[in-house]
């Protein structure tokens, strides 16, 4: 009885190990178009030479592990660096090309914004001298979007109204010009950063009164011009805001004492004047303050 249950122990351990083993080696691979999509990407972009400015001396960059020829796990492209697939479905749901020091002539027909399926992209601190595409709406899955230092440069593409998914825009540190930013109906946001944009002046859209999940504004050091809108004190989930380093005049609007939860508040670096509305006493959270 005892060497029964023993027998039956061992084989339970090795159904496991073999089902275990099946499972992982059933992990679904790639699928062959979002493959040759990377692939394609991989030969048009540039990787300028090591080291460069931004990338990790250490480190190759990562698209240089995107290989066709190579064995079997390394052609699946679910394998390769910076690339994440859908543990089910297998389908590319991620691309991290940050600090990756690429170049390319990027345009509405590179072959990432093939990949519609993209909850993440992340081409941050690269060298793309050129505008953003406006396919970029074809990727209307996204959730996390970020730019940033990226090189990219002219007018915000109408096409991103389309990316009504996303919840963290990150398009900070880009030489973006024009007055109007079409994002009004990505009322998921949560997370906004327009820092450091080249031209981009006007006031501040009044569609960002619609961004009612915002928790992270950033405006800061671009031209900004008129009063800081009385709508900013609408957007109560609001940790923090800054509009700081524009060329906003009037007085600061006392709506801004309904952002309970701002944690830093920056209007530094404007042309303010009046006074300080006592309003500004309720936001209890503060730790930053900054009207310098
Ligand atoms: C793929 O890897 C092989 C062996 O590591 C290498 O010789 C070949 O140049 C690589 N191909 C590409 C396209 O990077
Ligand atoms: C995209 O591809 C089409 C068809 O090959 C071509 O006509 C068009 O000029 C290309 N667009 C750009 C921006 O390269
Ligand atoms: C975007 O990428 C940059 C550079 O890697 C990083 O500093 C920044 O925090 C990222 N933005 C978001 C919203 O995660
Ligand atoms: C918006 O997304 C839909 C489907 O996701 C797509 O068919 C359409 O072409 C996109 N529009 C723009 C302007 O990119
Ligand atoms: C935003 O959504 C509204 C209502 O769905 C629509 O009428 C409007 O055209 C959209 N705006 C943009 C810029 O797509």
């Amino acid at each position: 009885m005892e060497k029964d249950s023993f027998h039956f122990g061992c084989m339970m351990l090795f159904l496991t190990i073999v089902a275990s083993h099946s499972l992982a080696s059933t992990r679904p691979r790639c699928h062959e178009d979002e493959r040759s999509a990377l692939l394609e990407f991989k030969a048009t972009v540039f990787t300028r030479g090591y080291p460069c400015f931004y990338a990790d001396p250490d480190k190759p960059p990562k698209i240089e592990s995107w290989n066709a020829t190579t064995g079997e796990t390394q052609s699946d492209c679910c394998s390769w660096a910076g690339v994440e697939c859908d543990k089910v479905s297998g389908h590319v749901i991620g691309l991290d090309l940050s600090c990756s020091c690429l170049s390319s002539e990027i345009n509405s027909n590179t072959s990432i914004f093939r990949l519609h399926r993209l909850r993440s992209l992340n081409l941050a601190s690269n060298d793309f001298d050129y505008q953003i595409p406006s396919a970029i709406g074809n990727l209307g899955s996204l959730r996390d979007l970020n730019l940033s230092s990226s090189g990219f440069m002219g007018h915000i593409p109408n096409s991103f109204s389309n990316l009504t998914q996303l919840v963290h825009l990150d398009l900070s540190t880009l030489g973006l010009t024009g007055t109007t930013a079409p994002l009004e109906n990505l009322t998921l946001l949560t997370h906004l950063d327009l820092r450091g944009l080249d031209q981009f002046g006007g006031e501040i859209p009044s569609s960002f009164g619609r961004l009612a999940q915002l928790e992270h504004l950033n405006l800061a050091i671009n031209s900004l011009t008129g009063e800081v809108p009385s709508f900013l004190g609408n957007l109560v989930h609001l940790k923090y805001l800054s509009p700081a380093g524009n060329m906003l005049t009037g007085r600061i609007p006392p709506s801004l004492g309904n952002l309970v939860q701002l944690t830093s508040l920056d209007l530094s670096l404007n042309q303010l004047t009046a006074e300080i509305p006592s309003s500004i006493g309720n936001l209890v959270q503060l730790t930053d303050l900054n009207l310098g």
